[in-house]
């Protein structure tokens, strides 16, 4: 089965063509990064009217090097969870494109995208695994039993992980998306230069608070202002192991809790190349664990892991009709 995956939910307009779920056979991205750069952060309005222009260039260029429209079997795309306005441009031009060449269409959980990205890595994970997801809004562990069987055990009862990251940058004076900046900056510093708080979340240990981080970090920067050089390459890398501190600490404490024999970074936080770094090298201390870290461009937001949520949910027998809604509070399970 080929699946066309339509992604609009945030600041990425894209459409991928895949195989029988595992696949891609054309993967295109179009990003508004430079747009949202001037003003910090994605803007909400921007983000819809950019999806508008971009979308339909991008599902052809998606299309053309795959086959052409003849050449899919059924449309998948995001409807939720994301900024509504722009969900709505994906979910429309699916559900137009459905109607106009007489496919199935399927509406696909963002996050379930996230979760099963990995399947289009080297090796795909086999169930159960635990799923990290990592990203701008969301920061959740996950059972995942099978496709479409998804346990949510811990969640951020504040800031998601990409949100720390985004904020700390931005108190730092650094270029949106905090992330990459931080990542970046923290190669040459220190992780043991600063102490920060790790946040504690009475009676939910599989539950995380960035909220708390981040103010220790604006507190210091109010004191000491912002640092220069070797100092804010030490703060950066001090302030992303705190981050990364606490996703690796849960995420194999699910995984042990739930005697889960393999972890699956996702999310485009699980870009990070500390985070990547640190799972291995925490699950190189159990024989019974493996970690699944996807390539960069799997991590980040694609159509085509929409794809690969979409096929499977086809072949439950999942489909949506003209009546396909955005649902920008979606939650998985
Ligand atoms: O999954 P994603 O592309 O979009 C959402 O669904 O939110 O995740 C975006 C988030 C942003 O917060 C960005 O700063 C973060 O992922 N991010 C990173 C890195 N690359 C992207 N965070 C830390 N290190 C990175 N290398
Ligand atoms: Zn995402």
């Amino acid at each position: 089965m080929r699946v066309l995956g339509i992604e609009t939910s945030c600041d990425e307009t894209a459409a991928a063509v895949v195989e029988d779920g595992r696949r891609a056979l054309s993967d295109v991205v179009a990003t508004q990064i430079e747009i949202h750069r001037r003003f910090g952060g994605v803007v909400p309005e921007l983000a819809s009217r950019n999806h508008v222009v971009q979308v339909m260039p991008v599902i052809d260029q998606a299309l053309s090097s795959a086959g052409g429209p003849g050449a899919i079997d059924a449309i998948a795309v995001t409807s939720g969870p994301g900024l509504v306005g722009a969900l709505l441009v994906g979910v429309q031009v699916a559900k137009a494109l459905a109607q106009a060449w007489e496919k199935p269409l399927v509406g696909v959980n963002h996050l379930e995208g996230h979760l099963l990205a990995a399947f289009l890595g080297e090796t795909p994970p086999g169930f159960p695994f635990l799923g990290l997801v990592v990203s701008g809004g969301h920061t959740s562990l996950y059972l995942a039993r099978g496709f479409g069987d998804y346990r949510l055990l811990g969640r951020t009862r504040d800031d998601a992980a990409g949100e720390a990251f985004d904020k700390g940058a931005k108190l730092l004076g650094l270029p949106y998306p905090g992330g990459v900046a931080i990542d970046q900056l923290a190669r040459g510093g220190d992780r043991l230069a600063v102490k920060f708080p790790r946040a504690v979340v009475k009676g939910a240990d599989l539950d995380f608070s960035f909220s708390g981080l981040k103010t220790a970090l604006l507190h210091r920067v109010q004191k000491h202002g912002v640092p220069e050089g070797q100092g804010l390459a030490d703060l950066c890398a001090s302030y992303q192991e705190a981050i990364v501190g606490a996703l690796v600490h849960k995420a194999f404490r699910a995984a042990r809790r739930f005697q889960l024999p393999r972890l699956v970074l996702a999310g485009g936080v699980a870009a990070n190349s500390r985070l990547r770094a640190a799972a291995v090298e925490q699950a190189a201390e159990y024989d019974d664990l493996e970690v699944i870290v996807p390539p960069v461009k799997l991590c980040t937001d694609n159509a085509a892991m929409i794809a690969v949520a979409g096929t499977h949910a086809l072949e439950r027998g999942l489909r949506a009709g003209a009546d396909l809604n955005a649902d920008p509070a979606w939650r998985l399970q």
